[in-house]
């Protein structure tokens, strides 16, 4: 018998100014005005659609999560992101500490929203800094500078919001390791709750997959690892997954959930989202992904169930990315599987020092964390 886990709700805005060379989200330039209120018109009826669809799912359940990302979502203005959480929240209630992040641009006119935004009912805003070097933020095509950075995140601090993020990224083009560090020194002096801190990587089909630029050696990527890590610790901050790093309490509620196999529902251009029934399926679905279909009321694009076969892996592939304890019962609550489905895979794991286990947890080792792809591999199974 299936455990029906947390419910959140992911919301894509596929809209940006232009697009950066790294990117492969689905966003696209924006060209002229942008359809503000008809593609909110068209997330609601979605929104109306995936709840009588996957009424049997939902149930009684309460969201517990929001995450308004994109593309870039503080293109909209406060008043339109008002009324879109006003007219959710008509069709399905909020749990009472619910968080409702949004992605934003630290660009001038988006951070004068800032207060508009909670107002709005976001109680989280997460800005995309991506570095504090004006030469590396030109290179990676970013419109806002450093300075302007740091008026966005004073502005952050004053708006009344419970909490927020920065995003920052290294391994930039021709980043020194002294260079990256002093980009975690800047942000750690501005004390964001919570710090998200990625490797560029370079995607298919981006600018930057067409005209590589020179990015850091294997060396000094793991030098800039060990060294900001340190750093990011010392600081207070503890990483919980392997971009996430949070000060005590502020870990984010929407991917925790999303990581723990939690469910979501998705609402907006190629948004993806997983489903619990009580009877046992577990479903997969995302939505048309350009904008022209979606605004015909094209919403659903494709809908895969989940077989048990599949569900070691797909439950496994998130939780050991989590520095966290891995609750057995979880995972048969979760995937309706019994702890004996994965025993010989959990056996050789911890043979091999991947894992540890104790009588209600899997924990990922120091060494299992180096070879997480071997890890779970274990779990990959030819369906
Ligand atoms: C979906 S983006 C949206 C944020 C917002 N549009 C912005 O860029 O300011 C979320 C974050 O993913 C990260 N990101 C995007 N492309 C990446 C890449 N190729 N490698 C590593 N991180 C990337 C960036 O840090 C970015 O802020
Ligand atoms: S990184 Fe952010 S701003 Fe740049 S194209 Fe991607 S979604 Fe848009």
């Amino acid at each position: 018998m299936l455990k029906l886990p947390p419910l959140s709700l992911y919301v894509h805005i596929p809209w940006c100014v232009q697009k950066c060379p790294y990117c492969d989200f689905n966003s696209h330039a924006q060209k002229g005005d942008i359809p503000e209120q008809d593609y909110i018109h068209h997330l609601l009826k979605d929104l109306q659609a995936d709840l009588q669809r996957f009424k049997d799912s939902i149930q009684q359940r309460k969201l517990h999560s929001i995450f308004i990302g994109g593309g870039t979502p503080s293109l909209f203005s406060a008043e339109s992101i008002a009324y879109l959480l006003k007219e959710i929240k008509t069709q399905i209630d909020f749990e009472d500490n619910i968080e409702i992040t949004l992605e934003a641009n630290p660009g001038t006119v988006e951070a004068e929203r800032f207060k508009g935004y909670v107002s709005a009912g976001i109680t989280r805003i997460s800005m995309g800094i991506q570095s504090f070097n004006d030469d590396k933020l030109q290179r990676l095509g970013r419109i806002h500078n450093a300075a302007e950075a740091k008026s966005a995140v004073n502005l952050a601090k004053v708006s009344g919001l419970k909490s927020f993020n920065l995003d920052l990224m290294h391994d930039l083009p021709n980043q020194t390791l002294e260079e990256a560090l002093d980009d975690l020194r800047q942000a750690i002096e501005l004390s964001p709750p919570h710090l998200s801190w990625y490797q560029l990587t370079i995607e298919p089909n981006t600018m930057f997959a067409y005209r590589p630029p020179k990015l850091p050696d294997d060396d000094e990527l793991w030098d800039i690892f060990e060294q900001g890590h340190q750093l990011l610790t010392v600081a207070g901050y503890q990483q919980y997954e392997t971009s996430a790093y949070a000060k005590a309490d502020f870990q984010c509620k929407h991917n925790l959930n999303y990581w723990r196999f939690g469910d979501y529902l998705a609402i907006g251009c190629g948004a993806h989202g997983k489903l619990t029934f009580p009877n046992g399926e577990i479903t997969r679905f995302s939505k048309t992904k350009h904008p022209k279909g979606y605004l015909r009321g094209e919403y659903l694009y494709e809908e895969k169930n989940v077989p048990e076969i599949d569900r070691p892996f797909e439950f496994f592939m998130n939780r050991f990315r989590l520095l966290e304890a891995v609750p057995k019962q979880e995972f048969e609550d979760y995937t309706g599987l019994s702890q004996s489905a994965v025993k010989n895979q959990i056996d050789f794991a911890i043979q091999q020092n991947y894992i540890v286990e104790n009588a209600d947890s899997w924990q990922i080792t120091e060494h299992g964390k180096l070879f997480l792809n071997e890890l779970l591999e274990l779990f990959l199974t030819e369906s």
